[in-house]
């Protein structure tokens, strides 16, 4: 069996280079499940790929559109003119001398449902799948969030650490899980990406014996007060994750605080929480956290507080990074999750870096939670359109990456205990051996494949205002320019942009539509 598998890996390595030495483009393999659009099917002996972008010579700009009439992360080539198109609605002027954030990159999560529909196909098709996400031909991604021990997306619950009282961790183990659907993925993203992957884990409870109410779930949180044994002994279970990954070769690049931490001060909130007050989270992480992960020796590895919707902030932020203690030290950024950005303003952001210009502000989870009447809605455009209208607000409001929620889920949007079903941009049919690449997986590439980690943003001017119609630009480490355009609006949109080194570039937005432009300058 081992060998087989070897053997099978060690083939699909030699068509990799085959892919990449003669650059040969797979087309969408498009179906329909009657929703607003396509997904594009792949199976053990087909996937689309996308075609690397080409290093032009000044005055041609690479194009990337989707459509929601079908087109996906499709290749073209366009010139810039010396004159502005006297048919144009709207003009960008691109700003490289304006600087914002610098861009950290883009991914999702390795859950224990990512991995075992991962798992449930055939070797091939696995191979497709984790090349479709971090391959040189797929959406390049570059970062990847880890739940530290069960959390929702899990087939049961468990911690790394389910012996009552043992507050020196020493039964302190990883779960079959990790060795199973987590670490072995992990490391074939790591080995065919050419990116680094900026790994970080989030905890969703501790044990049940650390907590006031001995549950996982429902209202609960650390037994005792910060500086305590209970808060000490939580400290060191993430030391003990960081070293037990490494054993793996995984060197994890960050670490949130707590999943969520709001969840847990919600009366029986259904799944894996524990509840956090902001002044709680500022004592452990300048008590017990911070001190232990400098005493283990991973004080490089990145800490972030918050990980939950930006209505906390910049209250949060304000409470942690209050002057009576130690924490804002130890903590390098703040991160976000996208539910109710639709009641909190994106002032919140715009403050909050205003207020700590020097903690980063990471999107470290998004998800499609309301399709009706299932969970997972097949070819769905709109959903495609929500990721990159977030990506977009985000981005301009100094957020430097975003990482999706599972990157593989199953036709009914699991494997989750408590049914907490979601859509995901990957879905596993693993009766038929294939897996659907839903338009949502299209918007994340327009950003991760070109937005490449070390760009920063620039500013884009916009002379006159369209309804639906957003845009963003990026100065990749290389100096070239990243533009990307969404038309969430019915009609089309002459659009002239301005590079004032290189000329104009004219072009017909179409409706329903998302595009990328690269240009060297
Ligand atoms: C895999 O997909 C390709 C392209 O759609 C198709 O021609 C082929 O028959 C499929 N293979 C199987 C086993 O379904
Ligand atoms: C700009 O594009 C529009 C439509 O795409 C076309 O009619 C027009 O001639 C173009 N103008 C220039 C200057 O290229
Ligand atoms: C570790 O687990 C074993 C087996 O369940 C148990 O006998 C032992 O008491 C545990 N050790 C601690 C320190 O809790
Ligand atoms: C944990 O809490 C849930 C409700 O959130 C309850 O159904 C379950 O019985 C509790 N388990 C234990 C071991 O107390
Ligand atoms: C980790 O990487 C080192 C050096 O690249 C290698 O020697 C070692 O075998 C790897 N260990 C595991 C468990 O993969
Ligand atoms: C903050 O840390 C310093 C050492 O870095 C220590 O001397 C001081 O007591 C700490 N302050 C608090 C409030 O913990």
């Amino acid at each position: 069996m081992l060998l087989s598998k070897r053997l099978l890996w060690g083939i699909y390595f030699i068509n990799l280079i085959y892919e990449k030495v003669f650059c040969q483009q797979v087309p969408c393999a498009a179906r329909s499940y009657g929703q607003s659009s396509i997904i594009c099917v792949c199976n053990a002996t087909y996937c689309d790929t996308v075609e690397p972008e080409s290093r032009l010579p000044q005055g041609y700009a690479n194009m990337f559109i989707s459509t929601l009439a079908g087109q996906r992360l499709e290749k073209s080539s366009i010139s810039f003119t010396h004159q502005p198109s006297k048919t144009a609605q709207v003009t960008l002027e691109v700003k490289p001398q304006s600087v914002y954030q610098t861009m950290l990159g883009f991914g999702g999560a390795f859950t224990d449902a990512t991995g075992i529909n991962i798992l449930s196909l055939s070797l091939p098709a696995q191979y497709h799948l984790i090349q479709s996400y971090f391959g040189s031909m797929g959406l390049e991604y570059t970062l990847g969030r880890i739940p530290m021990a069960s959390c929702d997306f899990s087939t049961h619950l468990y911690s790394y650490d389910d012996s009552p009282g043992d507050l020196g961790l020493a039964n302190f183990t990883l779960a079959m899980e990790d060795l199973k659907y987590k670490i072995p993925i992990i490391q074939k993203a790591q080995s065919i990406s050419r990116h680094k992957i900026s790994l970080f884990g989030s905890p969703w409870s501790a044990p049940a014996w650390m907590k006031t109410s001995q549950n996982m779930t429902g209202y609960g949180t650390l037994i005792g007060n910060p500086g305590g044994p209970y808060y000490k002994a939580w400290a060191n279970y993430f030391v003990r994750f960081l070293e037990e990954y490494r054993k793996y070769n995984i060197t994890l690049w960050g670490l949130t605080a707590q999943n969520e931490p709001t969840d847990g001060y919600i009366h029986n909130f259904p799944f894996q929480a524990m509840g956090w007050y902001p002044d709680q989270q500022k004592d452990f992480i300048a008590l017990d956290l911070g001190p232990a992960m400098k005493a283990g020796g991973f004080s490089d590895v990145k800490l972030m507080i918050l990980d939950d919707t930006r209505l906390n902030l910049p209250y949060w932020a304000e409470k942690v990074f209050s002057h009576q203690s130690n924490a804002s030290m130890y903590v390098s950024g703040i991160a976000v999750h996208w539910y109710e950005d639709f009641i909190a303003p994106t002032l919140s952001l715009d403050v909050t870096h205003k207020e700590y210009p020097d903690k980063f502000i990471l999107a470290t989870e998004a998800c499609i939670t309301g399709n009706f009447p299932s969970k997972v809605s097949l070819g769905n455009w709109e959903n495609a359109e929500k990721y990159a209208h977030s990506i977009i607000e985000d981005a301009s409001h100094w957020v430097t990456g975003w990482s999706d929620w599972n990157l593989a889920l199953d036709m009914e949007g699991g494997p989750n205990w408590v049914k907490n079903f979601v859509d995901s941009p990957i879905i596993v049919n693993a009766k038929a051996d294939e897996f659907y690449k839903q338009p949502m997986f299209y918007a994340m590439g327009h950003f991760s494949k070109f937005v490449t980690p070390g760009s920063q943003r620039i500013e884009m001017s916009q002379d006159t205002s369209v309804e639906d119609f957003e845009s963003i630009a990026f100065q990749r480490p290389d100096g070239s320019v990243a533009v990307v355009i969404l038309n969430r609006g019915t009609s089309p949109v002459l659009t002239a942009i301005h590079d004032p080194l290189v000329g104009y570039l004219n072009r017909t937005v179409p409706p329903r539509s998302l595009i990328t432009f690269t240009w060297w300058r």
